[in-house]
Formats: C-alpha cells, sequence, structure tokens
C-alpha cells in the first residue's frame, strides 16, 4: 500500500478483538520504531512490551483508574506498549535547554508514530495513550521512579469495519503556506 494511503487509513482503535498478536508483529513495529530518526540520534527510548494477559489485565485495572477511566477501553487491547523516556545524549539535552525544546518528546513521537504505521500495515490497530497514571505502570512493571513514561499505545486486532473512516482535520490551506507564514 502507498505510504499517503496508508497513513490516511491509519485511525486511533478504541475497541480491539480477544485476539493475541504475534509477537513476530509486535518485532516488526519495534524494528520501525528502532530505525526512527532522533535529535544527535539520542535514541532516547526504552519499550516494554506488556502482552502477558494477567499482567496487562493488572496493569491496566491500576493505570486507567479514578480521573484516568475515561481510558479503560485499553483493557480490550491484548498488548500496551510502554515508551520509557531515556534522557537522550548530553548535546542533545545541552541543545533542547538552549533551544527551549523538547527534543526528546519529538523523538519519542517519531519512533512512536512509525511502531504505529508499521502496525497499521500489519492489520494492527492502534491507539496513542497520554492519560494514564503513570506512577502506578511504574509499580507493576518494576520500572525505576526517577523514569519518564509519556506516552503509552495501545495495540491489537480490531475490526476495521466498525472504525469510522476519514479524518477531522484542519484543510490544507489553513496550516501549510508557501515562502511565507499565512495567519
Ligand atoms: C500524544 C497523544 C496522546 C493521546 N492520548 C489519548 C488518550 O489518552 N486516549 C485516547 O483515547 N486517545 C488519545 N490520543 C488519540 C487522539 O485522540 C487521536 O489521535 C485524535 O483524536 C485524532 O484521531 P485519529 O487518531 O483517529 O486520527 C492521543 C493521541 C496522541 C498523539
Amino acid at each position: 500500500m502507498a505510504l499517503l494511503e496508508l497513513i490516511k487509513q491509519r485511525k486511533s482503535v478504541r475497541r480491539f478483538l480477544d485476539r493475541p498478536v504475534e509477537r513476530e508483529k509486535i518485532m516488526m513495529c519495534l524494528e520501525a520504531a528502532r530505525a526512527a530518526p532522533s535529535a544527535c540520534n539520542s535514541q532516547p527510548w526504552r519499550f516494554i512490551i506488556v502482552d502477558d494477559p494477567e499482567l496487562k489485565k493488572r496493569l491496566c485495572e491500576k493505570a486507567f483508574h479514578g480521573i484516568y477511566s475515561i481510558n479503560t477501553f485499553c483493557k480490550t487491547a491484548p498488548v500496551i506498549v510502554v515508551i520509557i523516556s531515556e534522557k537522550g545524549k548530553f548535546l542533545a539535552r545541552i541543545g533542547g535547554m538552549f533551544r527551549g525544546t523538547k527534543y526528546y518528546l519529538i523523538d519519542i513521537g517519531i519512533a512512536g508514530e512509525h511502531f504505529i504505521l508499521q502496525a497499521e500495515e500489519l492489520g494492527l490497530g492502534t491507539c496513542w495513550i497520554g492519560w494514564f497514571k503513570e506512577s502506578v505502570v511504574k509499580k507493576v512493571l518494576d520500572i525505576p521512579k526517577e523514569k519518564k513514561i509519556d506516552v503509552l499505545i495501545a495495540l491489537g486486532y480490531y475490526d476495521k469495519k466498525k472504525v469510522k473512516t476519514g479524518h477531522d482535520r484542519e484543510p490544507l490551506e489553513k496550516i501549510a503556506s508557501f515562502n511565507s507564514y499565512r495567519a
């Protein structure tokens, strides 16, 4: 499938099929993420794949509780991908401080989207998850307290017929211009 077609086909999936995801497919998604560019080639990421059903259940029960319960749909996802934002290279951090830019977040975003697009190509659905109880994710997965987890990805097979097509996006004329800024 052409890349633009694949990009347009991807939609956030919030209802998953009760079907495990093959490790080989997850490895392909990880390989796509690994190939992502990053500031100073810092590669400031670690991925923890939670596909053990019991562990994933415990994680979801705790991470999407109370004010985070809007994301309880994640419990239907057979896999939760935890992306740990690592510190990155010294140069990227100093440069980022100087510029006032969190390069590591850009890096994480690119790597995560590589993962997601590869998943889409393999027929898997995903949803970025930014709203979750970080402290319990660390606790359940034995991640050191000082680490930062900015996002998760819910992953699994889904029923394509049940996902709305089309994207609600600003028109191109509004978001892009040639040669000068247009308000
Ligand atoms: C950084 C980030 C965090 C997000 N967090 C959540 C979330 O916590 N829960 C959720 O249901 N969707 C979440 N989303 C998905 C967005 O709501 C979704 O991408 C957006 O509405 C566009 O819809 P689409 O992905 O179907 O094109 C997140 C997306 C991004 C990029």
